[in-house]
């Protein structure tokens, strides 16, 4: 695996690898890899010749009173997972190779940025879009591989893609999740035994929303209240959203007719967290 600090030796061993021919798949990611970033490794190694993937923790999308500074960060870990998987490009830039002082340009998709966690989170998908957009100007891959666990950041890097015309495929790929149904996130390394379990609430209101619809429930707000019941027996954990939407525009749907995406975000202590589900008719 060749370990790239900057952006002269990523952009040339990325060259090298599609110079000999080889569809080129990139994954980005933050780090603190877990199974959902080697589930995406594994999927592009199965529909590409070589595999880049990022390593950067972007702080152009994280809030002013966020996680940044404590955002887990196991490099050494990460690399001896990536090389078992065979990968063959790992870019881990500094902030300072990635960001020198003075950058004014930024790439927003605007309205769908403000949905979701674009709402509670203000600035975040334009700290992601930019820096995806980045990546994918460095590394130029034939393809790149993101999760439905982020299923609002899919919808926004879709849209970034369509309107700037990148000849990139975006691949979205399963959620993984922990025995118990907990999506898997490097941000449930801050939870404590006792909130573990808290967070399983989640789920438990993606499932419910998921009984409600199959047993033939097709009223959106009749699903959230239903949700959010499951919610009101969990106070310690405080529900941020519970949203039914179109998975592409990210519009509220009042009547699912067609796919349809649940997205739920909680707080559970301080961690925040999210998880979804897809109800297909
Ligand atoms: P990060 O949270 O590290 O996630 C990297 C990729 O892994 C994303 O595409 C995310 O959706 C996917 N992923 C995370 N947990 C997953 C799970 N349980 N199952 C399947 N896939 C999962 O998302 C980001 O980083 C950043 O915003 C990034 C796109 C790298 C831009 O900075």
């Amino acid at each position: 695996m060749k370990i790239c600090l900057t952006i002269p030796e990523a952009r040339a061993a990325s060259r090298d690898a599609r110079a000999s021919g080889k569809r080129l798949g990139l994954v980005p990611t933050m780090g603190a890899l877990h199974e959902g970033h080697l589930s995406l490794v594994r999927a592009a190694n199965a529909q590409c010749d070589a595999v880049a993937v990022s390593i950067f923790v972007n702080p152009t999308q994280f809030g002013p009173t966020e996680d940044l500074s404590k955002y887990p960060r196991q490099f050494d870990r990460d690399c001896r997972l990536l090389e078992k998987e065979g990968v063959e490009i790992l870019f881990a830039p500094s902030v300072e190779e990635i960001y020198p002082n003075g950058e004014v340009t930024w790439v927003l998709v605007e309205g769908l940025s403000e949905k979701l966690d674009g709402r509670s989170r203000p600035g975040h998908f334009r700290g992601v879009t930019t820096i995806v957009s980045k990546l994918f100007h460095i590394i130029e891959p034939e393809a790149a591989f993101f999760g439905q666990k982020d299923a609002a950041q899919l919808a926004v890097i879709r849209r970034m893609v369509r309107d700037l015309n990148f000849s990139i495929e975006i691949i979205a790929c399963p959620i993984k999740r922990e025995p118990d149904g907990l999506a898997m996130s490097s941000r449930n390394a801050y939870l404590n035994r006792e909130e573990r379990g808290r967070a399983l609430v989640l789920q438990r209101s993606l499932q419910r929303a998921q009984q409600e619809f199959q047993a033939g429930e097709r009223n959106a707000a009749k699903l959230i209240s239903a949700a959010k019941e499951v919610f009101a027996r969990e106070p310690l954990v405080a529900l941020d959203y519970f949203e039914v939407v179109d998975p592409g525009t990210l519009d509220l749907v009042e009547r699912i007719s067609q796919k349809t995406l649940v997205a739920v975000a909680a707080y559970v202590g301080t961690t925040r967290l999210i998880d979804n589900t897809v109800l297909e008719p």
